[in-house]
């Protein structure tokens, strides 16, 4: 039996409700169950895949609270959306994910300087050649074609193999890695042979650079002063395969979701094609609507906090759900609907505090450029099977679509 006190607590004796996963029936939705959670206490004991229980935040301002609380460690001993003998290797120093305080502080400002908002701009040409390149592919294809596969995993495979200097023959090699290292139900030795992969694949690109270098980011990093001696080549590989993995699905799995959304929408659709000048919002829409980090974030507490009505003891884990809290009411009316004109939002697909996504500015380029010219240059888009035959990518970190059969 479970019972939740009205303050998210449980009461004695009876475990914590099961934390929602069932979409029923629409795959666009988030789980009926999570605005249940919401309503009762924005911030609640649940029993997770994992075995375990533990706090579910669902609450907008309350998972904003806890991402910008440095009483809150990023370093949690295992994720509680996976079973329970998935044993978490936490990498060292230079992936910022899994890194607190200073050194987390010290490392991003690193980053930051080759992450600029100009640089990401001064990307945009180069996004529209690579973008233009996949839709004649594309066009030249006999439809129907997988749209998955010919155009959401390539292009910012591309956009990002250029911004690092990834070498043409070892791209393809690196995606099924980082793809592998993405999936929720992994098996231990699948997920750490993946991750060997991917690292190697990485130290063999900065040995390249370190040799030759080039005008891309990694041998910006390379190029840095480093009197401290911080920027090692496993400090590098580490930050690299962070940015590399983190975005690669990421963005991929926005473009075949937010096409899958738009042609399930279709009035949503003919005001886009209508309306350029609304892609900008409707990207932003589909970035909180979509929420395509699922589970959201993870933390841990490292002293006693109250929020909310409850205590969240030192050493308790919270899921801070980020689809929760861009659904909340509370952050904009009619907050559970797709709506390509809503004003701006306080969303936090992109998370909050100091973790805050450092690549958010180059996902919204890429985004702005791929649905515009998408639905520019494909008037005649449409799904080539019912949305109830599309897979869905429910067993990911990333939510999206495993592929979509596309005609135009
Ligand atoms: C639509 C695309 C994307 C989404 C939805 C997204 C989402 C997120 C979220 C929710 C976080 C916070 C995680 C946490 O607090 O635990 C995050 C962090 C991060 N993201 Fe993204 N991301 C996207 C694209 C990218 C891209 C394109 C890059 C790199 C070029 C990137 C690199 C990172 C890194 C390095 C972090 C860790 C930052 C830190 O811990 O300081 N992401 N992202």
């Amino acid at each position: 039996m479970s019972t939740l006190t009205s303050g998210g607590a449980v009461a004695p004796g009876t475990e914590a409700p099961a934390y929602p996963t069932d979409r029923g029936g629409c795959p666009f939705r988030q789980p009926a169950g999570l605005a249940e959670f919401r309503d009762r206490a924005p911030v609640a004991r649940a029993t997770f895949a994992s075995g375990r229980e533990g706090w579910l935040a669902t609450g907008h301002a309350e998972v904003r609270a806890i991402l910008r609380d440095p009483r809150f460690s990023v370093r949690i001993p295992g994720s509680l959306h996976e079973s329970a003998d998935v044993v978490k290797h936490l990498p060292g120093r230079g992936s910022l994910l899994w890194q607190d305080g200073e050194e987390h502080d010290s490392d991003r400002r690193l980053l930051a300087r080759e992450f600029t908002v100009r640089r990401m701009n001064l990307l945009r040409p180069n996004i529209q050649r690579i973008v233009d390149e996949h839709i004649d592919r594309m066009l030249a294809a006999r439809a129907p074609v997988d749209l998955v596969k010919m155009f959401a995993v390539p292009v910012p495979s591309a956009v990002i193999s250029d911004l690092f200097g990834v070498p043409e023959d070892v791209r393809e090699d690196f995606q099924s890695g980082a793809e592998a290292m993405m999936a929720l139900n992994t098996d231990p030795e699948a997920l750490a042979a993946a991750g060997m992969r991917v690292s190697m694949i990485v130290y063999q690109v900065i040995q390249r650079k370190r040799a030759e270098p080039g005008d891309d980011l990694i041998s910006g990093l390379l190029a840095l002063p480093d009197p401290e001696g911080v920027l090692t080549d496993e400090f590098l590989v580490t930050m690299a395969s962070t940015l590399l993995i983190a975005a690669h699905d990421t963005t991929a799995c926005m473009i075949g979701l937010g096409t899958a959304l738009l042609l399930d929408n279709p009035d949503q659709l003919a005001l886009l094609r209508e309306r350029p000048d609304l892609v900008p919002g409707a990207v932003e829409e589909m970035l909180r609507y979509l929420s395509i980090a699922q589970r959201g974030a993870e933390r841990v507490a490292v002293e006693d906090v109250e929020i909310a009505g409850v205590t969240i003891k030192a050493g308790d884990q919270v899921a801070v759900h980020i689809p929760g809290a861009n659904l909340d009411p509370a952050i904009s009316e009619g907050a559970e609907d797709f709506d390509v004109t809503r004003r701006p939002t306080p969303h936090v697909a992109f998370g909050f505090g100091s973790h805050q996504c450092i690549g958010q500015q180059l996902a919204r380029i890429e985004l702005q450029v791929v649905f515009e010219t998408l639905l520019r240059r494909l008037p005649g888009l449409a799904l080539a099977k019912p949305i109830d035959q599309i897979p869905f990518r429910d067993e990911m970190v990333f939510y999206g679509v495993h592929e979509l059969p596309v005609t135009f």
